[in-house]
């Protein structure tokens, strides 16, 4: 990269793990907040339970966004939740990644990691990566360049910023870029992608990170049939090595990604309304009702 560039990229960098750790733009202080990860050690997944929510409740304005909702993610799971508008689907994003802080409730990250009690910093430093509808991609780098952002935000490799990237970093670039289906497109400015290229290119940002939990709302929102069975693989090729709550409406997708036979979480009004394979929630008459109503 050229002098400019880098200098660019290094002010890029600096927005993008903002924005990771806090869209709203309200929190600073992240030299003390590396510490405290530090500090926390590296959650335990030995229980095999990676997101545990309990009766987590929020209200906005006497209003419950989310009532009492429990809900447990394995490690490794790939689990989508549906819902009517208005669920409390993204709100309950925003708990887990301390956005919107519930007025009564546990969230767990594993076995020890309390979520209520840290800053949304701590909590996408340890692992929890968020995927916002807004793309995130930076349009006048290339794929690849935002890829090596991206990887540059790792706390990891944070001393690092404007060194070379070793043979083990360029071989991680190159392994995301084949999952996302963009190595083709790697020296081609991410501003001239697809929508749907646009959308992998921000997972694969994601990716870069090797977050243990992968969050993902309204992911194929606005791709082309084609896009979504793309976006579909490559969510599958996740599952396993990631733990993942992918938030949709696209019933074809859904039903894509969980093969007949994995868990869906329907959520009403705040709570979970009913839950097992997908055309068993489809058929059950109080979802029915729902979807019905809206
Ligand atoms: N910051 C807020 N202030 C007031 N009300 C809010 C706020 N955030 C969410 N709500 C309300 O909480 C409810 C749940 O909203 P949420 O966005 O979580 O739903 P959702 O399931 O993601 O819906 P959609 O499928 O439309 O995205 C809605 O009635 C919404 O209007
Ligand atoms: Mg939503």
């Amino acid at each position: 990269m050229t002098p400019d560039l880098l200098e660019d990229g290094a002010k890029r960098l600096q927005a993008f793990e903002q924005r990771q750790a806090d869209p709203a733009g309200s929190s600073g202080g992240r030299a003390a907040a590396f510490g405290r990860v530090a500090r926390l050690g590296e959650p335990d997944f030995a229980h095999g339970v990676a997101l545990y929510l309990d009766e987590i409740s929020v209200s906005f304005d006497g209003f419950k966004a989310l009532n009492k909702l429990s809900l447990a993610i394995d490690v490794g799971e790939l689990r989508c939740i549906i819902g009517p508008n208005g669920a409390g689907k993204t709100t309950m994003m925003d708990c887990i990644t301390g956005k919107t802080r519930p007025d009564a409730g546990k969230c767990f990250f594993g076995s020890t990691i309390d979520l209520l009690r840290l800053s949304e910093t701590d909590i996408a430093q340890i692992g929890i990566g968020r995927k916002f509808q807004k793309p995130t991609v930076y349009e006048p780098l290339t794929v690849f360049q935002n890829l090596e952002l991206a990887l540059r935000a790792d706390r990891r490799v944070r001393a690092a910023l404007f060194s070379r990237l070793s043979g083990a970093q360029l071989d991680r670039i190159g392994e995301v870029l084949a999952l996302i289906h963009l190595k083709g497109e790697a020296q081609r400015q991410a501003g001239l992608l697809s929508h749907g290229q646009k959308q992998w290119l921000e997972i694969g940002m994601l990716l870069m990170q090797e977050p243990r939990l992968l969050l993902l709302d309204e992911p194929v929102a606005g791709m082309t049939d084609a896009e979504t069975e793309r976006t579909a693989e490559l969510l599958l090729s996740l599952e396993g090595r990631h733990s993942l709550v992918v938030v949709e409406h696209d019933m074809t997708f859904v039903d894509r990604l969980t093969q007949g036979r994995k868990t869906v979480t329907v959520l009403h009004e705040g709570s979970v309304l009913a839950e097992g394979p997908l055309a068993e929630v489809q058929a059950n008459q109080k979802v029915v009702e729902v979807y019905l109503g809206r």
